[in-house]
Order: structure tokens, then C-alpha cells, then sequence
């Protein structure tokens, strides 16, 4: 349904057709303003601008709504597994049996990196961020690949989701390798995609590594809930690299270098070394003051959200994980306790509750991944790796977007004014 919206201007009126989507918010079609009205409109960080038409995600931020391909994240996180879901976010239905196990059988024959990208990491120091091998590393792909980088041919650009999905977990896992001194392990194609990647993290050469059922269905569940979400920061970075004709591993690795920020993806690893900081329940009250506190720059991490008004539907699946997997692996940990004190107190706090401020996914997921042996300085390394295939997802449906352009916003210019040179002598 389309209706229109009319903006009064010094030019004089001008109406513009309204487009409704399928759920959530109409938008005012403003392709015309600039032409018609020499005017720009102005939204830093796009609070109020959609950058794009999607079917892959979506966000009811006010009732904590989270839906992949019109699929409830719970549901999924509940029933599916990741490679379903990337299945889905690719293709846009779930698979039938067939369909399930040729995709799965595909991805896994990918697993392998090229022997040559291995010296990549022995550039690197040891105690080197992962973040900063992963965004050198992905990168270095395009130079592997040029069979697969011609994003106007759709088997290239399937060839390249496909390598891009099935690689990312053995360069994560190098990546962790490298900075702990171990040897890299091959891929085990006998294993499940998270199995994989656990045994490659994980396992050493000198003995078996048996995957834990139970940590792996954790692990797969925490790759799930961060498959894909709307145009965040890292997505509208990867639709932006890609609508110059970027390769995709270029674009990859430019959601990565975003993602790493600790304002988004940064936010898991923050979020843990935070509550170690609070380290006891007592201490959380002063540091509910500091993020309170206007001159105070500290922030609760892993609490807010641009989008979500409302509980992230995806820190309830990962609290409910994190206990699970504390009682399986035995482990006492008590930042645990503090996470769920300082949940409380911030959600009875008038200032969070005015600001509809909540837990984000960011909160409860450094407590599992902390429990399940992974450094700090892995974490986003792991968001990173299961948003990939969301990224791919939106890639793709940006260059099959017939509207699509080079994104190339204006600015509102407010420097200084023409002028002449003036030489040194006379400054
Ligand atoms: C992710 O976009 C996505 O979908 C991201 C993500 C995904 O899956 O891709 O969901 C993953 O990035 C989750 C968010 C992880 N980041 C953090 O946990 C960092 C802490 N959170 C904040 O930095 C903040 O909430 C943001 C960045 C997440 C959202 O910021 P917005 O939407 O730009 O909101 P804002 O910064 O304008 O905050 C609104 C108000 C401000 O107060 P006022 O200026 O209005 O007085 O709320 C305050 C902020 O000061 N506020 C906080 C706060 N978050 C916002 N105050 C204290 N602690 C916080 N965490």
C-alpha cells in the first residue's frame, strides 16, 4: 500500500509517495527531495533513515521482536541449527532434508584455507588482537580467490558465499591457535560446522578432542543468535564496501575492522571485562552511578540498543544458555551472579527504565564463551563469525537489488566559505 507525505518548503510543497512494508514502520520515498528542493534531509547515524529494502531481518525493537526470513529467533534458536539458519538468511525459506544435506556437504567441502594464507598469520606478533588477524587475513582472501570475485555472475557470487561461510571458522580458529603458540589443526569434515570449528579451537595434534554435545549445541545456539541483524553498523559497512563493486572478501573484512568497535561487536568482550572490573555484588551500585552520570563516559556494556526499546529477545535465549552451560561445565563463576544483581538493579533504576535501556545480546554472552575456554580477545572474533553469513545474505541481496546504487551520502557542509590562498609571509 502506498500513500504520500507532503514537506512544505520554501520552493512550496512538495508530496512524496509513502511505501509500506510487510510489518513495521512506513517510509517516505525521499529519492526526489534533492532535485525537487535543492535541500537535503540530515539523520547522523541514520536514526531515522532506512538505507535500504530487505526480507532478510527483522526488528520490532518496542516489543523485542527478533524475525529471520519471518522466523522468531526463539523458535530457531529453539529448533534449528546454524547451518539451517545460514541456509535460510541465504536462500530465504528453510530447507527441505535434501536441500539441508547438500548445502551442509557443500560448505563443509570449503572448510580448507589455501596453504599459502597460513604464512599470513606468521607476520603477525603472537600477542597480536585476533581482531587485527582476521581483518588482515580475510582480506588477504581476495588474492586466493580471483574465480570467485565477479559479483555480477551468480555462480561466482554462490562459489564465494559459500567459501566465505565454510572459511571463516578455520581462520578464526587459526587465528586463536596462533595467538597460543599451538599448530594449526585441519578441518574434520566428519564433525558438524560448530563441531569443526570447536575441534580446530580446541584440540591439539597430540591426542583425540571429543566435542562436548552439550557445548557444542551452546556454541551452535550463541552463532544462531548472531547470524544476522538488520542494518547495523558492520552490515550497512559490508552493503557499503559491496555497492562499489568490491570483492566480497574485501567487503568481509570491512564488517569485520567495523564490527571490532566496542560500541557494537567490541561489546561482548567489554561487556565481560566490565563485570570482572564490578568483580562483586557490592560494588555495582557505584558503577550504576558512573554510566548515570552525564561527565562520566563509562557505560553498563553490553546494556542499550539503537533499535531494541524492549528486552533483546536474544540475551533471554543467552541467559537461559549461560546457566545451562555453567551447570554442565561445573563452573562456579561468580561474575555470573554479579551479571544477573547488576540486570536487576538496572532494570528497576528509573534512569534505564526512562531511557528503555536493557540487556543486549552483549551481556550474558562473555559468561558462556569465558566458561567455555575462549580468551576475551576472541570474543567479537566469534561474532564475526557467525555474522559472515548475514553479511554475505545482505551482500547478495544488495547487488540483486535493481534499486541499488554506489552509496555516496551528502553532508551538511558548515566549514568555512570560499577564500583565496594566502602566503606564508602574510599569515
Ligand atoms: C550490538 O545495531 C545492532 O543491531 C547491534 C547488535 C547486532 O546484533 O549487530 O545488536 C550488536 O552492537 C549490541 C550493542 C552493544 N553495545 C553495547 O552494549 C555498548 C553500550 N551501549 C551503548 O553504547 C548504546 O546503547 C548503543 C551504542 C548500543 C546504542 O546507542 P544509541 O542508539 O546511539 O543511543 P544513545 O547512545 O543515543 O543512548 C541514548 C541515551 C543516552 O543518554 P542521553 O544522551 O539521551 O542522556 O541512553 C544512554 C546514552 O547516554 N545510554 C547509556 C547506555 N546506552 C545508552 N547509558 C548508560 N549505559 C549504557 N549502556
Amino acid at each position: 500500500m502506498s500513500t504520500s507525505a507532503t514537506i512544505t518548503t520554501s520552493k512550496g510543497n512538495l508530496e512524496l509517495p509513502v511505501h509500506s512494508g510487510t510489518v513495521g514502520p512506513d517510509v517516505i520515498d525521499i529519492r526526489k527531495l534533492y532535485g525537487a528542493t535543492d535541500m537535503f534531509t540530515y539523520d547522523p547515524g541514520f536514526t531515522s533513515t532506512a538505507s535500504c529494502e530487505s526480507k532478510i531481518t527483522y526488528i520490532d525493537g518496542d516489543q523485542g521482536v527478533l524475525l529471520h526470513r519471518g522466523y522468531p529467533i526463539e523458535q530457531l534458536a529453539e529448533h534449528s541449527n546454524f547451518m539451517e539458519v545460514a541456509y535460510l538468511l541465504l536462500r530465504g525459506e528453510l530447507p527441505s532434508k535434501d536441500e539441508y544435506e547438500k548445502f551442509v556437504h557443500t560448505i563443509s567441502r570449503h572448510t580448507m584455507v589455501h596453504e599459502q594464507l597460513a604464512m599470513f598469520y606468521r607476520g603477525f606478533r603472537r600477542d597480536a588482537h585476533p581482531m587485527a588477524i582476521m581483518c588482515g587475513v580475510v582480506g588477504a582472501l581476495s588474492a586466493f580467490y580471483h574465480d570467485s570475485t565477479d559479483i555480477n555472475d551468480p555462480y561466482q557470487r554462490m562459489v564465494a558465499s559459500h567459501r566465505m561461510i565454510a572459511k571463516i571458522p578455520t581462520i578464526a580458529a587459526m587465528a586463536y591457535k596462533y595467538s597460543v603458540g599451538q599448530p594449526f589443526l585441519y578441518p574434520d569434515n566428519s564433525l558438524s560446522y560448530t563441531g569443526n570449528f570447536m575441534r580446530m579451537t580446541f584440540g591439539v595434534p597430540a591426542e583425540p578432542y571429543v566435542v562436548d554435545p552439550i557445548v557444542e549445541k551452546a556454541m551452535d545456539r550463541i552463532f544462531i543468535l548472531h547470524a544476522d541483524h538488520e542494518q547495523n553498523a558492520s552490515t550497512s559497512t559490508v552493503r557499503l564496501a559491496g555497492s562499489s563493486g568490491a570483492n566480497p572478501f574485501a567487503c568481509i573484512a570491512a564488517g569485520i575492522a567495523c564490527l571490532w568497535g566496542p560500541a557494537h561487536g567490541g561489546a561482548n568482550e567489554a561487556a565481560l571485562n566490565m563485570l570482572r572490573e564490578i568483580g562483586r555484588p557490592e560494588r555495582i551500585k557505584e558503577y550504576v552511578a558512573k554510566a548515570k552520570d552525564k561527565n562520566d563516559p563509562f557505560r553498563l556494556m553490553g546494556f542499550g540498543h539503537r533499535v531494541y526499546k524492549n528486552y533483546d529477545p536474544r540475551a533471554k535465549v543467552m541467559q537461559k544458555t549461560a546457566a545451562e552451560v555453567l551447570e554442565r561445565l561445573n563452573v562456579k563463576d561468580p561474575i555470573f551472579d554479579v551479571a544477573r544483581e547488576l540486570e536487576q538493579i538496572a532494570l528497576s533504576d528509573d534512569y534505564f527504565v526512562e531511557k528503555k535501556l536493557y540487556p543486549n545480546v552483549d551481556f550474558y554472552s562473555g559468561i558462556i564463551l569465558s566458561a567455555i575456554g575462549f580468551p576475551t580477545t576472541m570474543f567479537t572474533v566469534l561474532f564475526a563469525l557467525a555474522l559472515t553469513v548475514g553479511w554475505i545474505a545482505q551482500r547478495n541481496e544488495m547487488i540483486e537489488d535493481p534499486n541499488q546504487k554506489i552509496g555516496r551520502p551528502p553532508h551538511h557542509y558548515t566549514g568555512a566559505a570560499q577564500r583565496d590562498y594566502v602566503p606564508v609571509e602574510k599569515r
